[in-house]
């Protein structure tokens, strides 16, 4: 079973300036806008233990505070060194002006 999980409103989060956003049982998680799109990944770095919410946005693209590697918002992709690894990323689906993933419920 999927359930949808609210992380922010909409208007919560700017072109460059991604939100983190932290909820109980998930990894911290970064909301991003690019042209009108919303689009959610972590928001932890591959690379070592940097919050890529205090780095840089540049188009579709967020730039690690600590080394400088980059990955796309939309793909979680590392898309320059030193990040290799990629992050993960979440299909993202606006309901009533508000950022949500989808979670996949263990049956119980
Ligand atoms: S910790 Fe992110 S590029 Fe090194």
């Amino acid at each position: 079973m999927t359930e949808l999980i609210n992380l922010c409103i909409t208007s919560e989060v700017e072109e460059g300036t991604p939100l983190a956003v932290s909820l109980s049982g998930l990894p911290e998680l970064l909301v991003c806008e690019f042209e009108g799109e919303f689009f959610v990944t972590d928001n932890t770095c591959t690379h070592g233990n940097a919050k890529l919410s205090e780095g840089y946005q540049e188009e579709d693209e967020i730039e690690c505070p600590f080394h400088g590697g980059t990955f796309s918002i939309r793909t979680g992709e590392a898309t320059s060194f030193p990040c290799v690894i990629p992050i993960k990323s979440y299909p993202v689906t606006i309901v009533d002006e508000k950022v949500c993933i989808s979670h996949a419920q263990q049956p119980s």
